[in-house]
């Protein structure tokens, strides 16, 4: 039997995993418990969890043992997997695996120190934004380093109608460059993109509202890490919009903080969420592989 056909078959008779799902209380957000991803998931299984993660758009997987193999094959069932732009930073012989990290090694950043560190949902700098991502804990600081996510189907139902007239048919411009230079943040860890890179973050347009393809909601889709404009309006008069919707993305009781344990795993729907890496202190150990989903066009 091929490789492939011996892995559909697995998927199909593995023995079924005994799991709670259990939403968190606030906004978004539930935890997978008793689930082990180093073992085959079957296809009711993973139904489930497909399920929950359109439903709490956040999935956190406690106490995940897992290689980069599994994790990279796990993201795989959701979707084509993207490589991310900066090569520098993709774990060797794992493409596929970005690495978010501060560690510094022989003089090298091993990874994208300061990754996230504006809202945003991953790769919405492309014509095929990410459907989700998945972060898998390596190593983590004694102080700081949360994840914050912001519901941005809350977002878009908390817009008041003035706004709504203004931003309803329109589309924003996204750029992965939007915020490279600034250096707000410890440490200088952007390397110079090549031309080669450069080309491939050419600025795209997406509609500023969008429906999930999945859950069908609406949901606002512009960020303050990769938006740079709304089209068609004035510079002056889309810079004063955007600042409105940013400050309607964060609201409090949107917001899901998440504080990273040993092991976890942690699935976003980009979709349907921003995320923000809060920091850590520079001279703590931060170090977690990302894998991040392709998605559809945005409509
Ligand atoms: C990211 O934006 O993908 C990284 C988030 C984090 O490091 O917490």
């Amino acid at each position: 039997m091929s490789a492939a056909l011996n892995a559909v078959s697995t998927i199909h008779s593995a023995p079924p995993q005994a799991f709670e799902i259990r939403p968190f209380s606030g906004a978004v957000g539930a935890e997978i418990v008793g689930l082990d991803l180093s073992r085959p998931v079957n296809a009711d299984d993973f139904q489930r969890i497909h399920r929950a993660h359109l439903d709490h758009h956040v999935l956190v997987f406690r106490e995940q043992r897992i290689s980069p193999d599994q994790q990279i094959a796990f993201s795989r069932r959701f979707g084509e997997l993207q490589i991310h732009v900066l090569k520098q930073f993709l774990l060797q012989g794992h493409p596929e695996i970005l690495i978010v990290s501060n560690i510094v090694e022989d003089g090298r950043n091993i990874g994208l120190g300061d990754a996230g560190k504006f809202w945003h949902s991953d790769l919405s700098y492309k014509e095929l934004p990410s459907l989700g991502s998945m972060l898998h804990a390596q190593e983590l600081p004694s102080e700081g380093g949360d994840t914050l996510f912001a519901d941005m189907h809350k977002a878009w139902d908390a817009v008041p109608q003035a706004l709504r007239d203004v931003v309803q048919g329109r589309s924003a411009a996204h750029s992965y460059t939007a915020r490279y230079a600034e250096t707000k943040f410890e440490g200088n860890w952007r390397p110079t993109l090549t031309a080669e890179q450069l080309a491939q973050v050419n600025e795209v347009v997406h509609p500023i509202v969008r429906t999930h393809p999945e859950n069908g909601r609406k949901a606002l889709f512009v960020s303050e890490g990769f938006t740079t404009r709304i089209v068609g309006l004035p510079e002056d008069e889309s810079r004063d919009v955007l600042q409105q919707l940013y400050a309607l993305s964060v609201l409090d009781h949107h917001l899901y903080r998440h504080r990273w344990q040993p092991h976890d795993l942690v699935f976003w729907d980009n979709r349907s969420l921003i995320h923000l890496a809060t920091g850590c202190p520079a001279h703590l150990r931060r170090k977690l592989y990302r894998t991040t989903i392709q998605g559809d066009a945005p409509f």
